[in-house]
C-alpha cells in the first residue's frame, strides 16, 4: 500500500504524520519512507543527510537506506530526484508492505507523478476554515481519487469544534474521523529526533486510530 502525505500549505504536519505513521506500521510490516521533499525533514529524523547524487545509472535498490528501526527503511531526500522518476517508480513497486511518501508543499512534476501511484493521499490540515478551502482546491487538482483530510493540532476549543463539525459535512470517505491533537510531545519531535509515538501512549493511540481507518 502506498500512502502519500501532501498539502500545498506548508507547516501543517505532513512530515510529522509521515514519520509517526511509518514508524507505527514498521512495528508489524515491512515499511519504506520516501522523502520527496528536498528540505529533507523526514530524513533528519532518521539521521540521513540530503543527497545530491548522480542517480541516472544507479541501481534503485542502492538508494534505499536502513534506519535505526528494524523493518523501516528510508530513501533520503535527494535534489536530483527529478531525473530519477523511473528508478523511484521501480522502488515503489518493490516488496514493501507499506510505502510512505513525504511530499513537498510545492507540487513539481515528479511529485505529481509519484503521488498518482498512491493508494491514498492523506492531507494533514490545521483546524481552520481556510484549510477546508485549500482541501477543496487540492481535490480539484484531480491528483488521485482517494484523498482524505486529516485534522492536525486539534485543541479542545469551541473554534476547533466548529471546524470539526464543518469537516463532518464532507462525504464520509473524504476525511478521517480521528484527528491528531495539539501536543508538546509532537512539537518536540525535532529536538528528540524520535517519533512522538515512542514517547506517549496517548499520542500513539491517536496515530493508531488514524492508521486503522486505512489498513
Ligand atoms: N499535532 C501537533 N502538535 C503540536 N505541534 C505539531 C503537531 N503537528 C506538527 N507540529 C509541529 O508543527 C511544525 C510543522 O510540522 P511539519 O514539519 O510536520 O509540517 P509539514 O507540513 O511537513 O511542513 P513543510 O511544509 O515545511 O514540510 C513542526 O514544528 C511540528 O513539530
Ligand atoms: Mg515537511
Amino acid at each position: 500500500m502506498i500512502i502519500s502525505l501532501f498539502n500545498s500549505k506548508g507547516g501543517v504536519g505532513k512530515t510529522t504524520t509521515c514519520v509517526n505513521l511509518a514508524y507505527l506500521t514498521s512495528l508489524k510490516y515491512k515499511t519504506l519512507l520516501i522523502d520527496l521533499d528536498t528540505q529533507g525533514a523526514s530524513s533528519y529524523f532518521f539521521d540521513k543527510k540530503i543527497k545530491k547524487r548522480n542517480l541516472l545509472n544507479k541501481n534503485p535498490l542502492k538508494i534505499i537506506k536502513e534506519t535505526q528501526y528494524p523493518n523501516l527503511d528510508i530513501i533520503p531526500a535527494d535534489i536530483k530526484f527529478e531525473e530519477y522518476k523511473k528508478g523511484l517508480e521501480k522502488i515503489i513497486n518493490q516488496d514493501y508492505d507499506f510505502v510512505f511518501i513525504d511530499a513537498p508543499a510545492n507540487l513539481n512534476k515528479l511529485t505529481k507523478d509519484i503521488v498518482k501511484f498512491s493508494d491514498i493521499i492523506i492531507i494533514p490540515a490545521l483546524p481552520n476554515i481556510l484549510s477546508l478551502r485549500t482541501y477543496n482546491q487540492i481535490v480539484s487538482l484531480k491528483l488521485n481519487n482517494n484523498l482524505k483530510l486529516l485534522l492536525n493540532r486539534v485543541e479542545n476549543s469551541d473554534i476547533h469544534k466548529k471546524v470539526i463539525k464543518a469537516v463532518m459535512k464532507l462525504p464520509k470517505n473524504q476525511y478521517f474521523r480521528n484527528y491528531i491533537p495539539k501536543s508538546d510531545i509532537i512539537e518536540n519531535m525535532p529536538f528528540d529526533k524520535k517519533p512522538a509515538v515512542t514517547k506517549s501512549e496517548k499520542i500513539k493511540k491517536a496515530y493508531m486510530n488514524v492508521l486503522r481507518e486505512i489498513i
